[in-house]
């Protein structure tokens, strides 16, 4: 794809992966991704915002083809989808300086072993002339690397952010054409990569609020030109209230545990409190990430394996305490032959999430009506839980 304009000498110069299934070998890609990179060209200076992943370098260098000259190359983010390409345009361009911040610095030598004379640093706040075009740079650390910054055109009012704000999908559209689409490509982005730094997120949100902002060019997904879409939805991610609803990730292996999730959904729905299943058997990582962005109660349920949880459930349970949601309660369920542990396993598994246990319903065998009186005492506390928070 060739270099497209967005603004009078600032151009869309990327790759798109239109088939690449997994990102860092664990995070399902269903839509593909972008790398983006951005051309600003000024009066008497050019710059490229971030460059692409290492696999995309004939994309790009055959879009540089017809840039004669380069001053300067800004790494917003040290991680190779963006900067894998650095050495190579270093090279191309033997006189262009990479601009990063401190951090960025360190991770780019040791990554990529860029030459440090080659790297000029820049603080939070300082700016880049290029002759009536100015770069300024903002630090918004822990989205999602502690070196991570936006760079912001002020003439333009763009905001080049790089992962902040983007989203896995690979489209022709230079700008988001279908916000729904870009939403749950966003939300799943947001919940797999950000999630476990709301708190930060949240600081770098306010710190964006004095600029003005036309448009966000994220390093993924398409340009957004109604930049107050994604920012309200990034707080409305972020905030600390979750939503009135359960995520209840489950393996069943000879139907029991099975028999108990599809009694709790029913008990739970008649009390008003949503629910989202996941068979661990057949689910998309992903889509358990995006539920777990606005649960406030997570419900395991596990058959017994060797006397202990299902691996599958380890490997949720364990997805769902690293990605740090702003659930307030936990519950398991489950079934078991002659012995089990997996209620002491899952607990201790869970650390980061700070939540209320609600307690545990394991049947022995096939669920008995005692099980399922358990259970529907299990989902009146969680609709109380909710309704004394207020939830929605
Ligand atoms: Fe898209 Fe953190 O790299």
């Amino acid at each position: 794809m060739n270099a497209r304009q967005i603004v009078s000498g600032v151009y869309w110069m990327g790759a798109q992966d239109w088939n690449r299934r997994l990102f860092d070998a664990l995070i399902p890609l269903p839509d593909g991704t972008s790398y983006n990179a951005y051309l600003v060209q000024g009066q008497t200076h050019t710059a490229l915002i971030d460059t692409a992943d290492p696999t995309m370098q004939r994309e790009l260098l055959e879009q540089l083809e017809h840039v004669p000259s380069l001053d300067y190359v800004i790494a917003n983010h040290a991680e190779q989808d963006h900067s894998g390409l650095i050495p190579c345009v270093l090279e191309k361009y033997p006189s262009a300086m990479l601009v990063t911040s401190a951090k960025g610095k360190a991770l780019v030598m040791n990554h990529l072993a860029v030459p440090e004379p080659r790297i000029r640093v820049i603080a939070d706040g300082d700016t880049l002339a290029l002759g009536g075009k100015t770069l300024s740079f903002i630090y918004t650390p822990w989205v999602h690397w502690p070196e991570t910054m936006c760079t912001y055109l002020r003439e333009d009012h763009i905001l080049f952010s790089c992962d902040f704000f983007g989203s896995h999908l690979a489209t022709s559209d230079l700008y988001v054409t279908d916000e729904g689409r870009v939403y749950e490509a966003a939300k799943r982005y947001y919940a797999e990569i950000m999630m476990p730094f709301r708190a930060v997120i949240r600081k770098n949100l306010d710190k964006l609020k004095p600029l003005a902002i036309e448009r966000i060019a994220p390093s993924h997904g398409p340009v957004y030109d109604r930049p107050a879409f994604i920012m309200d939805a990034y707080r409305d991610w972020v905030a600390d209230t979750p939503k009135n609803e359960v995520v209840l990730p489950y393996i069943s292996m000879h139907g029991s545990t099975e028999l108990m999730v599809n009694h709790l959904i029913g008990v739970l729905v008649e009390r008003g409190v949503r629910v989202t299943p996941f068979n661990l058997a057949a689910t998309d990582i992903g889509k358990l990430a995006m539920a777990l962005v606005d649960a406030a109660t997570l419900v395991v349920g596990t058959p017994t394996v060797h006397v202990g949880a299902h691996p599958a459930v380890f490997y949720a349970a364990h997805l769902a305490n690293a990605l740090r949601p702003k659930l307030k309660f936990a519950a398991i369920i489950g079934s078991y032959g002659w012995s089990t542990k997996a209620v002491e396993q899952i607990a201790g598994l869970i650390p980061n999430l700070k939540v209320e246990i609600l307690g545990s319903v394991i049947a022995r065998g096939l669920p008995q009506p005692a099980d399922l009186t358990a259970l529907d005492a299990l989902a009146e506390t969680i609709a109380v839980k909710h309704r004394e928070l207020n939830l929605h």
